[in-house]
């Protein structure tokens, strides 16, 4: 069984609104191609990101997990869905935006994997195309691998989030849903993730060769930095 397998049936409920996400994107198009008419989303999820853009992009989107995709081609059915590991795929098509966003890069243990994922967006785009992602920082992810573990009820169910640092810079989310089935009974669905944390001027010295970086942002509007929470990155592929 991949990863995410047991999190998809849960995945929306927990995440919740991604409009914030959606905005950004969009602001990223409307400041730097507002004429694009295609994107494709690498590690698509369950297509709440691509449900954003229905009706007026043409939409693709890649992941890894079959749970995942049957959502997504449930809620995007005009999207094209592709099953593939997103550091080795080739649609035979090119893209005016790809993104990558949710920490999904961070999923990729391997920091080469993350050389590969760029080249394959770079692949994928129209030359002057933008390709947009976001990361948790190196100082993020240590910071959580500091807290203690993360408790939510949602929708009468149960989750608890524990971040673990090991002696690398990867990082082990353990995923434990408690579904009830009953008043006291309930079915455990435990995932384990691993996210990398990888230095800003890493990603930027691997992005080098094939996009410009139009922009870098923190989601809260805070400085960009290896401390910062989530950024965001907006590139332009030089073709
Ligand atoms: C945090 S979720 C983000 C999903 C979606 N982007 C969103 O914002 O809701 C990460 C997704 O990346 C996928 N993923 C992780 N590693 C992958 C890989 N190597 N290739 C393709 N998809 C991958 C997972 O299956 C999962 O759906």
């Amino acid at each position: 069984m991949g990863i995410y397998a047991k999190f998809a049936a849960f995945y929306d409920e927990l995440m919740g609104d991604r409009s914030e996400t959606i905005d950004q994107v969009r602001s990223y198009l409307a400041k730097h191609l507002p004429t694009a008419t295609s994107l494709l989303e690498l590690g698509c999820g369950t297509g709440a990101l691509l449900a954003g853009f229905a009706g007026e992009l043409a939409l693709a989107g890649v992941d890894q997990s079959p749970e995942m995709l049957a959502i997504a081609a449930e809620r995007v059915p005009g999207a094209t869905l592709t099953q593939a590991d997103m550091t080795e795929f080739s649609l035979g098509a090119r893209y005016d935006v790809v993104i990558c966003l949710f920490d999904t890069l961070n999923h990729l243990p391997r920091f080469d994997d993350w050389a590969e994922a760029f080249k394959r967006a770079h692949e994928h785009l129209v030359e002057g195309g933008l390709f947009i992602f976001d990361v948790n920082t190196i100082g993020r992810l240590r910071g959580l691998g500091r807290q203690q573990p993360y408790v939510e009820d949602f929708a009468g169910n149960y989750v608890i989030m524990n971040i673990t640092p090991t002696d690398s810079d990867v990082f082990v989310w353990e995923v434990k849903i408690f579904e009830r089935l009953g008043e006291d009974i309930f079915k455990l669905h435990h995932e384990t993730i691993l996210e990398l944390g990888v230095p800003l001027a890493q990603i930027r010295a691997a992005l080098e060769p094939y996009f410009d970086v139009l922009a870098e942002d923190d989601q809260d509007g805070h400085l960009v930095s290896d401390d910062a929470d989530r950024i965001f990155f907006a590139c332009r592929s030089r073709g």
